[in-house]
């Protein structure tokens, strides 16, 4: 394989930066080409679903030139053999010997997709239906706790990707939840967390569902633990946690001991990645917070832009689009972190799941023969919903001296159209706004007239002028449905993967986390011990704070 730099494209890129696109003016790109538009957008529509995306990429600091070759380096970096390697369930996640099947969780067409030779769709199906049959009798009151009355909240216990793409999630589909169903999440081991959620709730109708792929993790662990102590505080006999624990998790023998009954267990594999599980049985909350039918919407949207993924051409293809565009600021421009804005209220933690999803997969520095890049990967990726994030950072985005390439996406319709609408067509005003000001910026001209005859002016000019040419995408989908969540989703964890590809790094292991797990458990004894008053293990930083600490916690 050859490393990304040494790619003819990326050579191409460098040269066609160097030589002209650092210096292209988008301003003047948008005065000489009026179809621009339509040249450097693509609208995606689903098959099976409602799912419809445009995805406006023009205000970019690009040229045909610049995207011919930008689509020309995920050629040369074999995109296509990778896709299909992807689909085919090769072993791409080599440093853990799995295959990255998610997209079979989705696979709605039911065509095999196969893990060492085996169709894995079978399993899928069976777990699926189990999901359907918790989520109707929960939804339906028919799951009733050990005093018969029926579920009327859940408690997800879970952390990282086994809590917050059911978090995203729900929160962007409530219009969609069951009336009588409450969902609230637990993840930080700091016991606020579950303190304050269990005040909440009631022992005789609450349903705690353990989420946790190993079913080793600490946080998940200790809060089920706690969970389960607090339950039987009021329950009192042992034999009703099987009403009011399930557990989601691919270590049966981890949960038989934890006491949950494997028949409560709904079972994914380890060809799932934590962070790409929304869509196996770690998405339960969600199927019984909307109910099965828009779970299976979610699922299908993801499908459809599966298949587009799969089949489109890579210059029409969005997530490769996005992909590319990505790197041309994050390699060339020396672009550091990547926006996610969302002019949608329910798309508040949209950016926060795929802080986990994007970091995650490719903040790698080891190209995946294990030498050491010598280019940057995976950006920061950071972002709030608009239009509060206008009146906290956006100073910075249209003023400061760094570029972030910004997405910003919006919904055509809302679900709340109060006040006939207003407060819709005022946020989308503010959506086609910023990426407007964003891209045209204000001239000294256009600062001198607007400030008219004042005196003194001159002092006050150049901090009115706005440099322009900051790169956005704007995506607009029709309205968040289940079918275009799910598709918006599946599009980003392309993306993702599409860059993984390009930089040669794995984009499916996650060992850089590991570390700190780890010493976290060595200091954990030396704080429980009592007797010890002073530890000298460490460095003598992590000496002193610890020693600061004990002495001054009693
Ligand atoms: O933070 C590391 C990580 O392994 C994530 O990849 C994962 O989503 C999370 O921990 C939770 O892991 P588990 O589902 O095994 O509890």
């Amino acid at each position: 394989m050859v490393v990304a730099n040494e790619l003819a494209a990326w050579h191409v890129l460098q040269r066609h930066y160097d030589s002209e696109a650092k210096q292209y003016i988008m301003r003047e790109l948008f005065l000489k080409d009026p179809t621009r538009f339509e040249t450097f957008s693509r609208q995606f529509k689903g098959s099976l679903t409602d799912a419809d995306i445009l995805l406006d990429f023009s205000k970019n600091v690009i040229t045909q030139d610049t995207f011919a070759t930008l689509i020309q380096l995920a050629k040369e970096a074999d995109v296509e053999g990778f896709r299909d390697k992807l689909f085919s369930g090769e072993h791409i996640n080599f440093t853990e010997d799995r295959a990255v099947l998610h997209v079979a969780l989705r696979n709605v067409s039911n065509t095999p997709i196969y893990d060492n030779g085996k169709d894995v769709m079978p399993e899928v199906n069976e777990v699926l239906d189990q999901i359907k049959n918790a989520a109707n009798a929960i939804g339906s009151g028919s799951w009733t706790g050990y005093t018969g009355k029926p579920i009327t909240d859940i408690v997800n216990i879970g952390i990282g990707g086994s809590d917050l793409g059911p978090v995203m999630v729900t929160e962007a589909l409530k219009p969609y939840a069951r009336p009588n169903i409450n969902a609230h999440f637990v993840s930080n081991i700091d016991g606020t967390h579950l303190a304050e959620t269990l005040k909440k709730v009631d022992p005789e109708t609450t349903l705690f569902i353990i989420a946790s792929k190993t079913f080793t993790t600490q946080e998940t662990i200790t809060n089920a633990a706690s969970a389960k102590a607090w339950f039987l505080e009021t329950a009192k006999n042992e034999s009703h946690v099987a009403k009011h624990f399930v557990a989601i998790s691919t270590n049966t023998e981890a949960v038989t001991k934890f006491g949950i009954d494997p028949a409560n267990m709904f079972r994914f594999w380890d060809w799932v990645g934590g962070r790409y599980s929304l869509w196996s049985a770690i998405g339960l909350s969600i199927a019984i917070y909307i109910g099965f039918d828009n779970f299976h919407q979610l699922l299908s949207g993801a499908h459809d832009m599966d298949n587009h993924f799969r089949n489109a051409p890579l210059e029409q293809n969005l997530p490769v689009i996005l992909a590319v565009l990505g790197i041309w600021y994050n390699n060339f421009f020396g672009a550091s972190t990547h926006a996610i804005l969302p002019y949608d209220q329910y798309l508040h933690r949209f950016p926060a799941y795929f802080q986990q999803g994007d970091m995650e997969s490719n903040g790698k520095y080891v190209t995946r023969e294990g030498t050491a890049v010598t280019y940057q990967t995976g950006p920061i990726i950071w972002g709030e919903p608009g239009t509060n994030g206008q009146h906290a950072f956006y100073q910075l985005l249209h003023q400061g001296t760094k570029i972030v390439p910004a997405d910003f996406i919006a919904p055509i319709q809302t679900h709340n159209p109060i006040a006939n609408g207003k407060h819709h067509e005022i946020l989308l005003s503010n959506f086609f706004a910023q990426t407007e000001a964003l891209m045209l910026g204000k001239s000294k001209d256009e600062v001198l007239s607007e400030l008219g005859d004042i005196s003194g002016k001159e002092h006050i000019v150049p901090h009115k002028i706005f440099l322009g040419n900051r790169p956005t995408n704007s995506i607009l989908v029709q309205k968040i449905t289940p079918g275009t969540l799910g598709a918006l989703i599946a599009m980003y964890e392309h993306k993702i993967f599409v860059q993984g590809v390009i930089w040669n790094i794995n984009s499916f292991d996650q060992w850089g986390v590991e570390l700190g797990k780890v010493l976290a458990k060595k200091i954990l004894p030396e704080l429980q011990n009592q007797d010890v008053t002073t530890v000298s293990s460490h460095d003598a930083s992590t000496n002193g704070l610890i020693n600061y600490y004990k002495a001054k916690r009693n």
